[in-house]
């Protein structure tokens, strides 16, 4: 299995601690962001890692990153020249990933469940992580029937179907990358993830499983916040 992190983007809601790096670099309590999702990929004992970033940021990923030996893995690196969208990683990691099953996780995700089991058994088709949210509106949100099966996914709907947020950690197998290049750009002009679970949807393909412990998605003053804060009071108990 084969794992990206998506750290590009623009960052704009956090203007301006983004305004001369990225937002992944950010400090999350006492590791730069990107940290967390590199952990959740480690855990689930994927070692080559392909690391997606704007062409601005390059040098400080690199920098901070290295090799991944010191990780005890192999870091690739992609630009992604302009922020199209979170299934463009499935395009620019073409080669990368070979044909091979991949996890997807962006780099502002901060998770501290232990995904590895689910990881490891994922055979095919593509699984997402869902999380119940006050405000599924700002998310894909995923509806599902009482045995967890997923009827629709609908990315940022004014009038959501459930409260099930789509959350950023994805898993596929081999067929992703060409599922991928089916997409066209949405209305925003991005290639949109919740397309491509769609089409996998369509193929009665697409699994959801949900988070148990807490999520973060810290592009927001607030969320960046709460994240900082709930590290901190991990590591003082
Ligand atoms: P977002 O938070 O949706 O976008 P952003 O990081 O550009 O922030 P803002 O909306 O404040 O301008 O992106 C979620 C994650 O995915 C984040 O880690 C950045 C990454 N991303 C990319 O690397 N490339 C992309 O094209 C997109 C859309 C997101």
């Amino acid at each position: 299995m084969k794992g990206i992190i998506l750290a590009g983007g623009a960052g704009t809601r956090l203007h301006p601690l983004t305004k001369v790096t990225s937002k992944q670099l950010l400090p999350v309590y006492n590791k730069p962001m990107i940290y967390y999702p590199l952990q959740t990929l480690l855990n689930a004992g994927i070692k080559d890692i392909l690391i997606i970033i704007a062409p601005e940021r390059s040098g400080d990923f690199l920098n901070l990153l290295g090799s991944g030996k010191e990780f005890g893995a192999n870091f690739v690196y992609e630009v992604q020249e302009k922020p199209e969208g979170i299934a463009q990683a499935l395009m620019i990691g073409k080669d990368f990933i070979n044909g091979e099953k991949c996890a997807l996780i962006l780099g502002d995700n901060i998770y501290t469940d232990d995904f590895s089991e689910e990881i490891k058994a994922h055979n095919e088709g593509a699984l997402i992580f869902v999380k119940n949210v006050p405000d599924p509106e700002r998310f894909g949100v995923v509806e599902m029937d009482e045995n967890g099966k997923v009827l629709s996914i609908e990315e940022k709907p004014e009038n959501p179907k459930s409260n099930w947020a789509q959350t950023g950690l994805y898993v596929y197998d081999e067929a992703a990358c060409d599922m991928a290049a089916m997409l066209n750009p949405s209305d925003r002009g991005e290639y949109e993830i919740t397309d491509l679970h769609r089409l996998y949807l369509e193929k009665g393909l697409l699994k959801a499983q949900s988070v148990a412990g807490p999520w973060f998605d810290a592009g927001t003053f607030e969320s960046l916040f709460e994240a900082s804060s709930f590290i901190r009071s991990q590591s003082q108990s």
